[in-house]
């Protein structure tokens, strides 16, 4: 069975036909970086008009590169949540006018429940995917620019959420933080380079590790990217007045040293510990979600990763560490499966048809996520 799958939801527009629901035949992703860089951040109309000057082209590319007709297609799978809204339409609408005048079936796809699919991808000539029928007890993390979260899942099609972020994902963390840091757009790949300067130290700051509560399975990311805010501009005097009348303290403290000059190498040792308290605090809340599936006699036999972040080389070597110490066989994306992509939608619109979920013609585009 091949799956043309379509995705639009925030700044790249991608095609791919996956066979099987595994192997990825083509995968086409056109980025719009360029076009948002001089804004530092996506602007929602100039992205929905890009992604309609391209989805033909892209799809017209992904078929090319796969080699087959559009005849030739048993299905297609097309991100219909979440995203921007007037980004999301412009697949979804593509979708259904190749389902209607194809006479194939359509299947919507959630794109966060897909992320945590794109592990399981396998490319021509690469090593092989996960066994389709031996996934499951699986424990899934989602680390995107919009998500942050983890979930149980039995099935494809049977999860449950564990916790997520109450306040930034980890992606939108990594781009504010890189802004700070004054790198480019898209911030995150940017300080995960920077942090990997030869000779940073990831203890030159003592960043703070989120844990919100004893056993909570939320995220947070906000504390963390203030922290680096004055430790790079400074502590505002006022925080220490502030602090004092809200503590009922009479001894107001001396103001607060001025921040160290942000030298390249300050820069980098900054970077490199805030890689290191934000991926730390992703391993702690992995560890507690582990432990409670366990308890509740769910074991988790397979570790399901994906979104942009898990591009992120000191997050992949501690994801890579965590399933090793507890025995969990890891689906870690390679690295064009991470960001946003069409094959993922593909793959996982297959296991929704085999399910019996196919959409129809009234499938409609959404702004947030049902998972
Ligand atoms: O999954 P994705 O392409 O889009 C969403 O669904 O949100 O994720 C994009 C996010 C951006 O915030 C980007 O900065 C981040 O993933 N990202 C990284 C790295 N590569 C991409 N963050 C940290 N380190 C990286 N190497
Ligand atoms: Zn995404």
């Amino acid at each position: 069975m091949l799956i043309l799958g379509l995705e639009s939801s925030c700044d790249e527009t991608a095609a791919a036909v996956v066979e099987r629901g595994r192997l990825v035949r083509s995968s086409v992703v056109a980025s719009q970086n360029e076009i948002h860089r001089a804004y530092a951040g996506v602007v929602p109309e100039l992205a929905s008009r890009a992604h309609v000057e391209r989805i033909l082209g892209v799809t017209r590319d992904a078929l090319a590169n796969a080699d087959v007709r559009l005849d030739q297609i048993d299905a297609i799978a097309v991100g219909h949540r979440p995203g921007l809204i007037g980004c999301v339409l412009v697949a979804v609408s593509a979708a259904k006018a190749l389902s209607w005048s194809l006479g194939k079936p359509i299947v919507g796809v959630d794109h966060v429940h897909a992320h945590l699919y794109s592990g399981v991808l396998e490319e021509v000539g690469g090593p092989p995917a996960l066994p389709a029928d031996d996934v499951f007890p699986a424990l899934g993390l989602v680390v995107s620019g919009g998500h942050t979260a983890m979930y149980e899942l039995t099935a494809w099609t049977q999860m449950r959420r564990l916790g997520s972020t109450i306040d930034d994902a980890m992606g939108e963390a990594y781009d504010k933080a890189a802004t700070i840091l004054g790198l480019g757009f898209p911030g995150g790949p940017a300080l995960d380079r920077l942090a990997r300067t030869p000779g940073a130290r990831a203890d030159a700051e003592v960043f703070p590790i989120s844990r919100i509560a004893p056993e909570s399975l939320d995220f947070s990311f906000s504390g963390l990217k203030t922290a680096l805010l004055y430790a790079v501009k400074g502590v505002p005097e006022h925080h220490s007045v502030t602090r004092a009348r809200a503590t009922g303290s009479r001894t107001v403290k001396p103001p607060p040293p001025a921040p160290l000059p942000l030298t390249e190498t300050r820069r980098a040792d900054l970077a490199a510990s805030f890689q290191h308290a934000a991926v730390a605090a992703i391993m702690l809340k992995l560890g507690r979600a582990a432990d409670a599936m366990s308890a509740s006699g769910v074991k988790p036999r397979t570790l399901l990763t994906g979104g942009g972040v898990t591009a992120n080389s000191h997050l992949r070597m501690e994801l890579q560490r965590f399933a090793e110490q507890r025995g969990f066989r890891l689906a870690l994306p390679a690295m064009k499966f991470c960001v946003d992509n069409a094959a993922m939608l593909a793959g996982l619109g297959h296991e929704l048809l085999a399910a019996g979920r196919a959409s129809d013609l009234n499938l409609e585009a959404m702004p947030a996520t049902a998972i």
